[in-house]
C-alpha cells in the first residue's frame, strides 16, 4: 500500500488545483467582458466633438438652467443615457433647431401634430409617450436649460473615466479583484497545474523503476514482498477503524452544522422576496430606466423610513406610459377606489430597533446596495442582508465615519486623533451603545 499513498496525494493536489484553476478563469474571464464594456463605453464619451451651440454660458443662467432642468425635466429625462424620454446629451446638435427645441418644450403634442417628421420619428420611438407641456417655461430659460446641459456634456467628456472609479467607501461590488490582475492569476494556475502533473509523471516513473528493482535483486523476504507487490484494497480501507471512525466524524460534524445552522437562522428572513401586488420591477424602473431611488423612496436621506411610494409617483408618469397594461390598471384602480396599493412589506427590523435611514445614507454616505443588495438588478425585491444585531455590530466596528465635509464632527476627530488610535470608527461614537439602537 505504502507505494500508492504518495500518488493518492499528488492526485488530491492536483483534483484542487484544477478546481482553483477553473473558478479563476470563469472569474477572469466576467472581468474582461466588464473591461471591454468600459471600455467601449468611454469610447464613445471620447468621440464627442466639441462645438459651441452659441447657447448662454455664464454662471447665472447655467445655474438657473440647472435648477429648473432638475425641477422640470430630471424626472424623464438625463444627460447621458435613456430615461422615459431620451438623452438630452448634444439635444442642440441633433434637433432640427433651437426654435424647434423650444416649440416642442412648450408644447410637444402640437409639434406632433403639425406632422413635423423628427417629432413624429422620436415620438414613435419612445413608444408614443406625451411629453409634459412647459408653456410657462420662457425662450431665455429654455435656453438657459440648453445651457446647462451642454455644460455638463463638456464636463461628462472631459472627465470620462468618472463613472469607472470604484467611488463609494464601502467597496461593495469591486470586492472580487483584489490585487493581482485576474489574467495573471491564470497564468501562475496553469504554471502550477503543469508543475504537479511533471511531479506527478516523475512519482510514477520512480516507483515503477524502484519496483522493478527490488524484484530484480529478489533478495527479499516474504512478508517484504507482499509490501512491494501489494495492490490498492479498497475493501480494507473501507473496513478499517480509522475509516470507519472518521466517516462517522464527519457525518456528526455536518448534521450538528445543519442543525446549528438553522437554529441561528431562526426569525431571520434573508432572501424574503414575497409575490407583490403589482408586478412592479426595480430592475426596470431603478436598472433600465436608471431612475434614482430617491426619486420614489422619498424619505431616504431626510427621515427614518425610506418610504414605499404613493400611487401619485408612479402617475408622475403612467399617465403616459404603458396606460392600457392589466399592472398599470391597477394603480389606476388604487386611484380611483382611494385605496393605497397593499404591497408586501420585506425588511422589517422588530418593535425594539431603532434604526434610522437618513443618518446612514446621509450622513454616513453608504450606499442602498451595501445593505440591500444589487436592488436595480432585482424583478422582484429580496431581503439581501441578515438584518440581525450582529450584522449591525460588525459593520459599525469595521466602518469608518464619513467625517469629511461635516462640522459637526470636527473636534471629535481632532481629540480621536489626538489618542491616535487610528480611524474614528462608528464604534467610537457610540455605535455599539444599547440605547443608541433599542428604545
Ligand atoms: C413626462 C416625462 C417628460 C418630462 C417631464 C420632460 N420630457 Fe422631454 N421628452 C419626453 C419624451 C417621452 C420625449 C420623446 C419624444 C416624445 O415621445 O414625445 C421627450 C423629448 C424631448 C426632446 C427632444 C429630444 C430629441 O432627442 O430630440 C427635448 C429637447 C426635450 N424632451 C426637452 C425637455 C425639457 C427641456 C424638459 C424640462 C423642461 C422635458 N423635456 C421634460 C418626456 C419628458
Ligand atoms: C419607480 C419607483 C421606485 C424606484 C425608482 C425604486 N423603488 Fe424601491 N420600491 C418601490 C416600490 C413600489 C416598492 C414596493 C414593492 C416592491 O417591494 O417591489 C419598493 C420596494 C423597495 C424595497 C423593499 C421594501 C420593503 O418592503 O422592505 C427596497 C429595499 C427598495 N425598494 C430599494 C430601492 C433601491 C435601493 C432603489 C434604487 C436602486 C429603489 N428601490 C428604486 C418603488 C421604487
Ligand atoms: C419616472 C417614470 C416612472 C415612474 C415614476 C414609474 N414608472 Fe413604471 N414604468 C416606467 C417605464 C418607462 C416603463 C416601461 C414601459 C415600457 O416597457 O414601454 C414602466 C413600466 C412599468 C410596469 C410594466 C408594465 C407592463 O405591462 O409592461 C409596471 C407594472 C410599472 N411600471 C409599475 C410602476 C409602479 C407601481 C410605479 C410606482 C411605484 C411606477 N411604475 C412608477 C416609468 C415609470
Ligand atoms: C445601513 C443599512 C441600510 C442602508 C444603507 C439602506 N437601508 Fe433601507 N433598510 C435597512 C433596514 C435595516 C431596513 C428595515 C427598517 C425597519 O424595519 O425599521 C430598511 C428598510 C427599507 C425599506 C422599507 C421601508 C422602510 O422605510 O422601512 C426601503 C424602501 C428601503 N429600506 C430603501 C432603501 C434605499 C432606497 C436606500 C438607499 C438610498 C436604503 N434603503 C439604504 C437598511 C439600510
Ligand atoms: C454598512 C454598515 C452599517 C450597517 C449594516 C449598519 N450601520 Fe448603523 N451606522 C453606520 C455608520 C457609518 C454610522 C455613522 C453615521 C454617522 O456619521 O452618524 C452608523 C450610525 C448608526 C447609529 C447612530 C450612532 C450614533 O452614535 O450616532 C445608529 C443608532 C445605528 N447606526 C443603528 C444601526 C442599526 C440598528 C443597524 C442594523 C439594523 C445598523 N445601524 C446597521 C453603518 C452601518
Ligand atoms: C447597532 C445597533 C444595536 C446595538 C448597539 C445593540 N443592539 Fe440589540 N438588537 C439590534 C437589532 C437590529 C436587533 C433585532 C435583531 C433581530 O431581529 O434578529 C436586536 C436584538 C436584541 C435582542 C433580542 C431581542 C429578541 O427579541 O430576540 C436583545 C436582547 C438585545 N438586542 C440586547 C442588546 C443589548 C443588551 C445591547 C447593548 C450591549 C444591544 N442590544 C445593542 C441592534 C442593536
Amino acid at each position: 500500500m505504502t507505494q500508492n499513498r504518495p500518488l493518492t496525494r499528488v492526485f488530491l493536489a492536483f483534483t484542487l488545483a484544477g478546481s482553483l484553476l477553473f473558478t479563476n478563469i470563469s472569474r477572469a474571464q466576467e472581468a474582461d467582458q466588464q473591461n471591454a464594456a468600459e471600455g467601449t463605453q468611454q469610447g464613445t464619451e471620447q468621440a464627442a466633438p466639441a462645438t459651441d451651440g452659441g447657447l448662454p454660458a455664464d454662471d447665472a443662467s447655467i445655474s438657473e438652467g440647472m435648477s429648473l432642468f432638475n425641477s422640470n425635466c430630471k424626472s424623464c429625462h438625463k444627460i447621458e443615457g435613456k430615461l422615459v424620454g431620451p438623452a438630452l446629451k448634444d439635444v442642440h446638435k441633433r434637433a432640427p433647431s433651437i426654435d424647434w427645441i423650444v416649440d416642442f418644450v412648450h408644447n410637444s403634442s402640437k409639434v406632433i401634430a403639425s406632422g413635423d417628421a423628427y417629432a413624429n420619428k422620436i415620438y414613435e420611438e419612445y413608444n408614443k409617450t406625451q411629453m409634459t407641456a412647459f408653456p410657462t417655461l420662457s425662450r431665455q430659460q429654455i435656453l438657459n436649460i440648453l445651457g446647462y446641459i451642454k455644460q455638463e456634456t463638456d464636463a461628462l467628456a472631459a472627465a470620462p473615466t468618472t463613472t469607472a472609479v470604484p467611488g463609494d467607501a464601502t467597496g461593495q461590488g469591486q470586492g472580487t479583484d483584489t490585487g493581482i490582475p485576474a489574467s495573471y492569476m491564470n497564468i501562475i494556475m496553469i504554471a502550477l497545474v503543469v508543475v504537479l502533473l511533471l511531479i506527478l509523471v516523475v512519482l510514477i516513473l520512480i516507483t515503477t523503476v524502484l519496483k522493478k528493482y527490488i524484484n530484480q535483486k529478489g533478495e527479499l523476504e516474504e512478508a517484504d514482498k507482499e509490501i512491494v507487490d501489494a495492490s490498492f484494497n479498497i475493501n480494507a480501507v473501507v473496513k478499517s477503524k480509522p475509516f470507519i471512525f472518521l466517516v462517522t466524524f464527519i457525518s456528526a460534524a455536518i448534521v450538528f452544522k445543519v442543525v446549528i445552522h438553522n437554529l441561528y437562522a431562526v426569525g431571520i428572513q434573508q432572501g424574503y422576496a414575497p409575490k407583490q401586488p403589482i408586478a412592479f420591477s426595480h430592475k426596470l424602473h431603478a436598472g433600465q430606466y436608471e431612475i434614482d431611488c430617491n426619486y420614489c423612496h422619498t424619505g431616504v436621506r431626510k427621515s427614518k423610513n425610506a418610504n414605499i411610494p404613493s400611487p401619485n409617483i408612479c402617475m408622475n408618469c403612467h399617465v403616459a406610459i404603458k396606460t392600457e397594461s392589466p399592472e398599470i390598471q391597477k394603480i389606476y384602480a388604487a386611484i380611483e377606489n382611494d385605496r393605497p396599493i397593499e404591497w408586501v412589506r420585506i425588511h422589517n427590523l422588530p418593535d425594539l430597533a431603532y434604526f434610522n435611514h437618513a443618518q446612514h445614507v446621509e450622513v454616513g454616505g453608504i450606499e442602498c446596495q451595501t445593505c440591500h443588495g444589487e436592488v436595480q438588478e432585482m424583478e422582484v425585491v429580496a431581503q439581501a442582508s441578515l438584518l440581525t444585531m450582529g450584522w449591525c455590530i460588525d459593520c459599525h466596528r469595521k466602518t469608518d465615519v464619513n467625517t469629511k465635509g461635516n462640522e459637526y464632527y470636527d473636534n471629535l476627530v481632532e481629540l480621536h486623533n489626538a489618542e491616535g488610535k487610528g480611524a474614528l470608527k462608528v464604534e467610537d461614537i457610540g455605535g455599539l451603545e444599547c440605547s443608541k439602537c433599542h428604545y
